[in-house]
């Protein structure tokens, strides 16, 4: 019998990849097959109840990876949708044919030392590069496996009649990411944003050809993201969740997990992996991908850290009980605000996948200061790095590490510079 392995909880030993036998959610253990068609929320929340979330169930071992440049290629065979797809009859040739059509442009993404910002800050920082992925920011990531499990379901004959609308709610990387996948893919996308969007990421994203709709905050509406509000409206009216937040449709946790198997490839464990945090997919599919011996350690700003709150609040609760005390533990920011505006998600999403990752591989949640925030984000202009406030806020801790006194340099750090500066 091959081990089951629960990727919320990172049990022992977990193998890094393996491949996705079924679906599992965090919150209430029901299980959804591998052969479902869209399966994108736990089936047993009822409408309206976002506080469930389906995870990937891996089992060992490992498949060996095809000899490929693109990561979808090369590890297809780990990924959930490609699973879905060989249930139902696709051959090995058809779902690397539909990759190549469907996640074309990916690429393993340049990572290595960055000798000037090590010597800035005192450590041995590896930087993983993801400004040149499809869409400028590894957002694209999570979205191309939602959309490979739509095309394979569409090619086995499974989704017939017009295509819904895709809908996403962000106020940048991931919008721009999936109006660059869905114009390609010939796929209508709505996009609901912050008021507060810049015009240049609207005329952007309008450009692609996404309907833009912005979303203002108002004291009648519910407390949360106003933007995520309106795409849940969107969603119960028939539109498919083309999201980056896990209980929004869980297969998005599904294909950013490359990343975290791309810098296993390339940076030797025993070493510990800095993830800014919003929404929280980041740091669960990257702490997945990585497994147990990498320490992952989550980031926020002191302007919103509703994960670390949330890891304080649950103190040594299993993490999968979690769910079950979600409306306690994870609670909506009042008033998120911060340079690094792309991760101030008013709640931590994917918290359950965080906190377990944190836990099993020895991590924790760190706050970093606004000033801090900023020195980062100043540091990557001054090294050249063209990279947004946002996807520097994880050399923040470093800064502040620095600053602290308590920076180590005996252990690569691993930094993620995400979302081009536009
Ligand atoms: C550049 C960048 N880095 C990191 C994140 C955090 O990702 P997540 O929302 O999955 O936590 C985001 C998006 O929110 C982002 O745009
Ligand atoms: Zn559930």
């Amino acid at each position: 019998m091959t081990a089951r392995f629960e990727l919320g909880g990172l049990a022992g030993g977990m193998p890094r990849r393996g491949t996705v036998a079924a679906y599992r959610c965090a919150t209430c253990a029901t299980e959804v097959t591998i052969e479902a068609v869209h399966p994108f929320r736990c089936p047993a929340a009822t409408l309206g109840d976002s506080h469930h979330v389906l995870h990937p169930v891996v089992v060992g071992p490992d498949p060996k990876p095809i000899e490929d440049p693109n990561p979808f290629v090369s590890y297809g065979r780990s990924l959930a949708w490609w699973a879905f797809a060989r249930s139902h009859g696709m051959s090995e040739d058809d779902c690397i044919a539909l990759t190549r059509e469907v996640a074309d442009g990916f690429h393993v993404t340049p990572g290595g030392p960055h000798d000037e910002v090590s010597l800035r800050v005192g450590a041995q920082v590896w930087v993983k590069d993801e400004t040149g992925n499809v869409g400028g920011s590894h957002k694209a990531r999570h979205l191309v496996g939602i959309l490979l499990h739509l095309r394979a379901a569409e090619a086995v004959g499974l989704a017939p009649g017009p295509r819904p609308p895709l809908a996403i709610a962000s106020c940048g990387n991931a919008a721009i990411a999936a109006a660059t996948l869905a114009q390609r893919a010939g796929w209508p996308l709505q996009v609901f944003v912050p008021d507060t969007v810049s015009d240049s990421v609207a005329a952007l994203l309008d450009g692609l050809g996404a309907q833009v709709n912005r979303c203002p905050r108002s004291p009648d509406l519910p407390p949360g993201d106003p933007a995520v509000l309106a795409f849940r409206a969107a969603v119960q009216a028939g539109a498919i969740p083309f999201s980056v937040q896990g209980p929004e449709n869980g297969l998005c946790l599904d294909g950013g997990r490359t990343l975290g198997w791309e810098i296993a490839e390339a940076v030797e464990a025993p070493a510990r992996v800095l993830v800014q945090v919003g929404g929280g997919a980041l740091a669960a599919c990257v702490g997945w991908g990585l497994g147990t011996a990498y320490r992952l350690d989550t980031v926020q700003t002191a302007g919103g850290a509703p994960l670390a709150r949330a890891w304080a609040r649950a103190g040594g609760m299993a993490t999968q009980d979690l769910g079950a005390h979600w409306g306690e533990l994870m609670t909506p920011w009042e008033d998120p605000h911060s340079l690094a505006d792309g991760i101030l998600d008013d709640e931590t999403y994917d918290w359950q996948a965080d906190v377990g990752v944190m836990r099993a591989s020895g991590g924790r949640p760190i706050v970093v200061a606004e000033q801090d925030v900023v020195a980062a984000y100043e540091m990557t202009v001054e090294v050249g790095a063209r990279v947004s406030p946002t996807g520097s806020a994880g050399l923040a801790a470093l800064v502040a590490e620095a600053r602290f006194g308590t920076a180590r340099a005996d252990e690569p750090v691993v930094v993620l510079f995400s979302g081009v500066q536009r």
